[in-house]
């Protein structure tokens, strides 16, 4: 092998996936890698133009000419920062309009191939725990341990509530939360290019009444026992 390991952590929205791999890769000594991010900040940068969001052949063009810079997060309480075209939108791309709109922008193919290259890149020397929707089925489809990480609907709406709570951000309805829960994971799962998918080789994870600590337990002993055969 030419390079260290890399672990893919695959799901719909409100699974755990980015607080689980910020701490696995934390407790593995590896960094984190945040895709869904790098897709939140095109969405920002499309929706702070000109460029209607369905006008594919514009959104190629300005996303050619966009410089994503992500700092990949060594600390579980470090979020990756991201910056756009020398502006600093870590928070920006964390808002309710751009989740609403991300979905769409992360179906064309422009962005898919820009993000794919810059993600594969990144991930050229391994040594990190990397979190999507299609890393182990096509962004490192050679990953060494694959996770489907994923709980009911219910659950998930439930977690994201608690986390605007905590967070004092503005509430959402529950059944409207759910709802938009809903409508991206099927917009997810079933656009033509790389849709969100178990990998035929990863292990499902389904955490409803799981602890985070339980989760995260799971997969470092999965890493391990993988690692000492
Ligand atoms: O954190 P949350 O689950 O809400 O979403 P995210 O991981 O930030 O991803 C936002 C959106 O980006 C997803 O709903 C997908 O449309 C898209 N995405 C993708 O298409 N492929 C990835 N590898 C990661 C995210
Ligand atoms: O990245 P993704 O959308 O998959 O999920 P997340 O943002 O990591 O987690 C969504 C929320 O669920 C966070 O507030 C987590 O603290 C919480 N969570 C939980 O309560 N129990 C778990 N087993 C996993 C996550």
């Amino acid at each position: 092998l030419d390079r260290s390991p890399i672990i893919a952590i695959d799901g719909p929205a409100g699974a755990g996936k980015s607080t689980v791999t910020r701490r696995v890769a934390a407790a593995l000594g590896l960094l984190h890698l945040d895709t869904g991010a790098m897709y939140r900040a095109f969405t920002w940068l499309v929706l702070n133009s000109q460029v209607s969001l369905d006008d594919e052949a514009r959104i190629a063009e300005l996303v050619s000419q966009a410089d994503l810079q992500l700092s990949l997060s060594d600390h579980p309480d470090v979020p990756v920062r991201v910056n756009l075209n020398g502006e600093d939108i870590t928070q920006l791309i964390r808002t309710p309009l751009v989740t609403r709109k991300v979905s769409a922008i992360a179906a064309q193919k422009a962005v898919r191939q820009k993000l794919l290259e810059q993600q594969q890149q990144w991930g050229e020397k391994g040594g990190l725990v990397a979190e999507g929707r299609d890393i182990g089925t096509h962004v490192f489809p050679n990953a060494e341990l694959k996770i489907f990480l994923t709980a009911s609907v219910g659950e998930r709406a439930r977690r994201r509530q608690r986390e605007m709570v905590t967070q004092n951000q503005e509430t959402i309805d529950f059944e409207q939360l759910q709802k938009e829960i809903q409508e991206r994971d099927v917009y997810d799962s079933n656009r033509s290019i790389a849709p969100m998918r178990k990998a035929p080789d990863a292990i499902e994870l389904v955490t409803d009444g799981l602890t985070i600590e339980q989760v995260i337990e799971k997969i470092v002993q999965l890493y391990r026992v993988r690692f000492s055969s």
